[in-house]
Order: C-alpha cells, then sequence, then structure tokens
C-alpha cells in the first residue's frame, strides 16, 4: 500500500493556534486531545474529552462534553528565559501529524531573546490499542553553551468548558514520588475520572505539589552543551461515563506503571501496529495528479478513526468529534446520513453499534414523542448520552435588547426521525443483516414510521406535514417539505416491508398503506425543479453572490434577519440536491440536473455539510467538472486557508462527505437491489482504489480510466454501468463493454 500521507503545519502563527489543535488532534474514539503546544499561548485551547462523559453545569445551561484536565501544559525555562514562540526567533520550524502512525511531531531551533540556541523536538500519541494510554517525549539540546533546563508539569484541573467547570476533585496523590494521580468527579454523580500521569527527566531533581487544582511536578537539570536533556511524560486517563469501577484509583495507577516500564518508543510501535488494521481495512489510495486529493482522503480517514466510539455503544459520534467544544459535543443527523455509510460499506460491525446507540435512547425519544403529542419515536434533535432534547432552547443574545432568540430545531426538524429509519434501511441492504432487522432495526424502523402516521394534517383528501424545517434550516417552519414528505414515505414504506409483523400495531398496517397513498408530495414543475417546499417558489430571488464568496459564515444574517432570510429564496444548503443523494431512483436525471441548476444561485453553502453531497448528486449526472470542484471545495472546509474555520473542532460529518463524495460520487457505487458501479474519474485521477464489504463478501476495487479491477471473497454478481457481471476471485472489465 503506498505510505499514508502527512499533514504539516506550515509556520507557527498566533492566529491558526486553534485551527491546527483541531485538525492535527489525537483521538482513537475513546479520547481526543486537542493539538495544542506544551507551553502557553492565551489564543490556544486547550482540550481533552472523553467519548459519551457529559455534564450539566447549571440550570440555564445544556449538557455538555467535558473538557478534562489538562496534561499536555508544560511550562519550560531555559537558563531563566520562558520558553515560547511569541519571542526570541525561530530559527527552523516543522511540526507534522503522521497520519499512518497517529504521532504528532514538532522540531525546532529557538534562539532566545539572550542569543541562546535550544533544538526542541516533541512527539507525542494517543494510544490506538490502549485507549486510557497518552505519551509525550520532549528533546532539549542547548546549542552554544551547558544549559540550565527548569519543567514544570503534571495535571491541571483548572481546565472548564469555556469558564464552565463540571469536576470535583476527589483525591490527589503521589505514588513513589514520581506517580501523580488526580482522581475527579462528575459533579452531582458517582462517575469519576482517574487521570495519573509519570514525567521522568533524565538526571533531574524533582518536587511535587498541589496547589489550586493543579498537582504539579518540578524538576530542574543540568544539561552540557550538545547534549540532550530527553522527558518522557505517560499519562493514564481513565472514565466510564455509566458506572466508575470501584478500584479505578488502584487499577489506572497499575496500568500507568505497566505503560511508563514499557517506555514510550515501545508503547508507540504497539500502537502503530493497531492503527496499521485501520488502514488495512478502510485506506483509499490514489494515484493522481495532486497528492491534495490523497491528504485530504487520509485526513478524513485518520478523523474518522479518531472520532468513533468503537468501544461504547451507548456514545456516538458528537458534530465535532473528539476535537473540541463545538455543539458541546452533540450528536446530530451528521451521523446517520455522513459517517454512517463509511462505516456501513467497510466495517459493518461498527455501523451496527451506531444504530444501536440510537436503539439505547429509544425511550428518550418515544417520550419526546409523547409529550408533543404524536405517536412512536420523536429523536431529540441534538443528542447525548441519554437520548432526551439537548438541543439548547435559545442560541445567541442580543446584546442591545436582552432578547435571546430561539433554536426551532428540536421544535420542528424532524427529519432526523426518518433520517435514523434511513441509515437502518441503508445497513441492511447493504449488509444482508437480517438479525438486526428482526430486533433493533426493526424497532427502530417501527416506532419512527409510527411518529410519521401521527404526524400529518389532513387537507383535501391528502395528507400534508405541515410546520417543518428542512435541512436547510434558512427556510423555517413550512408546509410539505419535498425532503421531509419523501424521506417520511420512505421510512413508512420500509416499515411495512421490512419490519417484523409482530411489532405491528393492530391499525398500523391499514394506516401505513393510507399514509402512502395520500401524501402529498411535491411534484417537478414543468422545467423539471422539485420546489423545496410549498411557499419556496413564491419567494422572491436575491442575489447571493457576496455571500456565497464566504460559505460557512453564514454573514447574511449580518445584513437581514433570520425571519427576513425565511421570506426569500435563500438557501443554507439545498433540500431537494440531499434528497437526490438519498433517494437516488426518486427522479430522473434531466430532473436532478435541473434541480441542481436551478438552486444552485439560490444556495450559499453555509452548512458544511452542503458542498459534497452537491458534488455527489453532479457526478451522478455526469457533470464532471462540477463534481470535481465541489469535492475540492468540501475538502477545504477543514483543510482550506480560512484561520478560524475548525477553532471550535472538527465538521466531523465533512470527514465522511470526503469519502462518500469519492466512493459514491467518483467510483459510482450504489446499492438498491444489487450493488453497481457507475465510475467516472475525474481528470487527472489514473487510479482509484479501496475495499469495500458488500452483504459479507469482502471486495477490493481498482478503477482506472478504462478498466475495473476487482477481487471478491465470495462469488458475487453485481452491476457494472448497464450490465450485470459474476464474479469469482478475481476479475478485469472494460467499461466500455458495459456501456
Ligand atoms: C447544520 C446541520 C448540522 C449541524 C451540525 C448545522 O449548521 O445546518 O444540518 O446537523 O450544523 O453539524
Amino acid at each position: 500500500m503506498k505510505p499514508t500521507t502527512t499533514l504539516n503545519e506550515p509556520s507557527f502563527n498566533p492566529q491558526t493556534l486553534d485551527k491546527y489543535a483541531t485538525l492535527m488532534a489525537l483521538g482513537n474514539g475513546y479520547l481526543g486531545i486537542r493539538a495544542t503546544h506544551e507551553e502557553s499561548y492565551s489564543l490556544q485551547t486547550r482540550g481533552m474529552y472523553l467519548a459519551g462523559l457529559y455534564h450539566r453545569a447549571g440550570k440555564r445551561d445544556v449538557t455538555e462534553l467535558i473538557n478534562l484536565p489538562d496534561v499536555v501544559g508544560m511550562h519550560i525555562e531555559l537558563d531563566g528565559v520562558i520558553f515560547t514562540l511569541l519571542s526570541g526567533d525561530m530559527m527552523t520550524w516543522r511540526r507534522e501529524l503522521a497520519f499512518s502512525s497517529g504521532e504528532v511531531v514538532r522540531d525546532v531551533v529557538w534562539r532566545a531573546p539572550n542569543g541562546r540556541r535550544y533544538h526542541i523536538e516533541s512527539r507525542r500519541f494517543l494510544s490506538a490499542a490502549q485507549k486510557p494510554l497518552f505519551a509525550m517525549r520532549l528533546a532539549i539540546t542547548p546549542l552554544d553553551y551547558d544549559a540550565h533546563i527548569s519543567l514544570s508539569t503534571g495535571i491541571d484541573a483548572t481546565q472548564t468548558n469555556s469558564g464552565r467547570q463540571h469536576l470535583d476533585e476527589v483525591s490527589l496523590r503521589v505514588y513513589d514520588e514520581r506517580f501523580l494521580q488526580g482522581v475527579y468527579g462528575v459533579q452531582e454523580s458517582d462517575v469519576k475520572v482517574a487521570i495519573g500521569c509519570h514525567c521522568a527527566l533524565t538526571n533531574a531533581v524533582h518536587r511535587v505539589r498541589a496547589v489550586n487544582r493543579k498537582l504539579v511536578q518540578h524538576a530542574v537539570s543540568q544539561v552540557a552543551l550538545g547534549e540532550t536533556l530527553i522527558v518522557e511524560k505517560i499519562c493514564w486517563i481513565e472514565g466510564h461515563p455509566d458506572e466508575t469501577p470501584a478500584n479505578i484509583e488502584q487499577t489506572s495507577l497499575h496500568a500507568l506503571k505497566a505503560a511508563v516500564a514499557a517506555g514510550y518508543d515501545a508503547l508507540l510501535a504497539v500502537s502503530c501496529k493497531a492503527l496499521a488494521q485501520w488502514w488495512a481495512q478502510c485506506r483509499v489510495t490514489l494515484d493522481c495528479d495532486d497528492i491534495q486529493d490523497q491528504r485530504a482522503l487520509d485526513f478524513a480517514l485518520y478523523h474518522l478513526h479518531a472520532m468513533t466510539p468503537f468501544h461504547d455503544e451507548r456514545a456516538s459520534i458528537a458534530a465535532k468529534g473528539l476535537t473540541g467544544e463545538g455543539y458541546k459535543g452533540h450528536i446530530f443527523w451528521d451521523t446517520e446520513i455522513f459517517l454512517l455509510p463509511f462505516y456501513v460499506y467497510t466495517q459493518p460491525e461498527v455501523a451496527r453499534r451506531l444504530l444501536r446507540y440510537r436503539w439505547h435512547t429509544l425511550p428518550g425519544a418515544l417520550e419526546k414523542a409523547r409529550r408533543c403529542g404524536y405517536e412512536g419515536a420523536l429523536f431529540p434533535w441534538e443528542s447525548a448520552r441519554t437520548g432526551e432534547e439537548e438541543t439548547p432552547e435559545f442560541a445567541a443574545i442580543n446584546i442591545r435588547t436582552g432578547e435571546r432568540q430561539r433554536v426551532a430545531s428540536a421544535l420542528a426538524e424532524h427529519h432526523l426521525v426518518a433520517d435514523i429509519a434511513w441509515a437502518v434501511l441503508r445497513y441492511v441492504h447493504i449488509t444482508a443483516d437480517d438479525a438486526f432487522l428482526q430486533g433493533e432495526g426493526g424497532e427502530l424502523l417501527y416506532q419512527t414510521a409510527c411518529f410519521w402516521l401521527s404526524r400529518t394534517t389532513e387537507v383535501d383528501d391528502h395528507l400534508d406535514i405541515h410546520d417543518v424545517i428542512g435541512p436547510d434550516e434558512y427556510t423555517e417552519h413550512v408546509n410539505n417539505n419535498a425532503f421531509t414528505n419523501y424521506m417520511a414515505l420512505y421510512n413508512v414504506a420500509g416499515a411495512l416491508k421490512y419490519c417484523p409483523r409482530s411489532l405491528f400495531s393492530a391499525d398500523f398496517t391499514a394506516r401505513a398503506a393510507r399514509f402512502i397513498a395520500r401524501l402529498r408530495l411535491p411534484e417537478p414543475d414543468p422545467n423539471g425543479v422539485l420546489p423545496q417546499d410549498d411557499s419556496f417558489f413564491s419567494k422572491p430571488f436575491i442575489d447571493l453572490r457576496r455571500y456565497q464568496a464566504e460559505p460557512g459564515k453564514q454573514t447574511i444574517l449580518l445584513d437581514y434577519s433570520r425571519a427576513e432570510v425565511n421570506e426569500m429564496q435563500v438557501l443554507k444548503q439545498a433540500d431537494a440536491v440531499m434528497l437526490f443523494y438519498l433517494q437516488p431512483w426518486l427522479f430522473s436525471e434531466a430532473v436532478q440536473e435541473s434541480s441542481l441548476k436551478w438552486y444552485l444561485p439560490r444556495t450559499i453553502h453555509d452548512s458544511s455539510l452542503s458542498k459534497t453531497v452537491h458534488g455527489i448528486v453532479a457526478a451522478r449526472c455526469n457533470l464532471a467538472d462540477m463534481a470535481y470542484r465541489f469535492w475540492r471545495e468540501g475538502c477545504q472546509i477543514d483543510l482550506g486557508d480560512d484561520p478560524h474555520s475548525s477553532d471550535e473542532g472538527l465538521h466531523a460529518a465533512a470527514t465522511g462527505a470526503i469519502w462518500l463524495g469519492v466512493i459514491e460520487g467518483f467510483a459510482g457505487i450504489s446499492v438498491t437491489d444489487e450493488l453497481c458501479i457507475a465510475p467516472r474519474l475525474p481528470e487527472g485521477w489514473r487510479t482509484l482504489r479501496f475495499p469495500l464489504c458488500y452483504k459479507g463478501i469482502r471486495l477490493t476495487i481498482a478503477l482506472t480510466r478504462t478498466h475495473l479491477e476487482m477481487t471478491a471473497s465470495a462469488p458475487l454478481t453485481f452491476r457494472l454501468f448497464d450490465k450485470a457481471v459474476s464474479l469469482t476471485g478475481q476479475g478485469r472489465f472494460a467499461y466500455q463493454d458495459f456501456i
């Protein structure tokens, strides 16, 4: 396999500290640690998060993913001068995240204001094999004179979520003068997090003290010119969101001691081995003109590994993964629509666990439906661990009037219910996991379908769905949103077809059949454009080019109120395009193309979910240039030049979308009744290789501009463009024979 690429931070720039802290964040699905520097900068936000560990700090706050005590920070003094890249000169600079090893390395030669130069190299990784294990290694070499080096580091529990503190100190201990341990309790609960660390320095004198929520080890060392001071800090960070084991202090201390005995290099080797398995399962490789395309794919897959809680099916993937406090660590439809397909096609057992997260939270969804006067399951728009609605009631405050803006999503963005059902059906179609359908999957399908049966309004012998917000959140409280209605139809029809009959209430079959027959379904107009909802066509058009130049920034809301935006043809993302992406079989290619083109001047792409989906639909319509342009722009959501695009964390869904754009867009993979492949590689791509899992059969697929090469672990029939192909073992096929 071609070696994975790296991500490089081009220079030290105080303005992009938070961007790179996110892009280079470490993660293993259990923990996420922002890639902040060892030394402090006022413009950098430290962060360490444990998947599924949430708490609500105050009555008027919302539940959020807890930012744990910091272990990364180090105060370093070199011959009495505080090490900071804001003073002195940086003579050389390299900072890099190697996707293959998950190791972040920084290598600088720094000249202090007093003229003395030091070579400082630091490395760190979060283990892919031992999830609570985090390790750092620093090497400091004086280049001009013998040096007196002092260093302070430990566990800093003054860290908060932007000022909100969720943890109480339960105990602070030092064992054998070297092993520091802080145990922190989540307020108003019995849940504890044990954080242990050990910091070894060559030839140093140590002192440890606890003060103001900090447990700190100070060390001083004399280092001769040309010699190197090695600092190895090994940490063991353990927490269990539901129940803390009684002896967590001892077991985690024991684990820390074993890790310290192994040492940084050996621990890294074990982690790399585990990570290699990940890459073998899902790496997508390109032979192409621009290395950035390969880098974007490696970046996406690295972060998919970092953000997915493989170990805990009561946790799911947050909108920012484990990389920041944005969206409070909540889970949205992003997971089912943008991230789950990757797992369905590469590691179906993980997709199943992600769906089981929703199944675990069904009681909350049933309760929300009940409270809102509906039947079945109404999943929370923003979800955390319990399945309760976590969407903040109010968004930003208008500080002139003191009024707060209400967030309408929890009240009306109901498409999420059908999105979850879509994900269940997708999982089942691609895996043929019938047992899941007989159990949790069937229950999810049925309860979501029941919701839609109760969500309609009878108008002129038709069933309307009134007062919803589609994925396009710039149009609120509309009737018969095309996305919502077609997705609801798919949900109810899917339940009727696939759910075990034993689940059905006495009248479900009749009500579902009536729903399917009478539901109002927006139809394309004479120009082949699918209306977004009942009122969209009647709203005035405005020129959006100014706002389209700055997608993702929501600058339109600086010029217009939300209510005004609601009354114009202004889209955050295009619902019709999103619908074509999820259900391409509904409309002809001509309708998809004319709708795509009609909505383009009306779409700002202020949602990070927008561009790649446009790219996939464009690819399916054979609009090759547009498809590639959108895909590239989708890759730039985090990787682009905007210095603040990712300050609050990564756009998790956008990483899934990078993969989807390649597999569903350019490779043209789709599954309806059978697996179909219709490749359309962008110019400049010579070969695209990837593994895929279909109905338990492991496939490796290599696409060139003219041929498909495929191996299959069992005999398989699939469709290449328009014709059926049977494959046993290995095969090579020329596209021209199948068109
Ligand atoms: C988008 C939603 C998305 C959320 C979290 C919002 O800006 O409009 O569709 O679920 O971000 O990523």
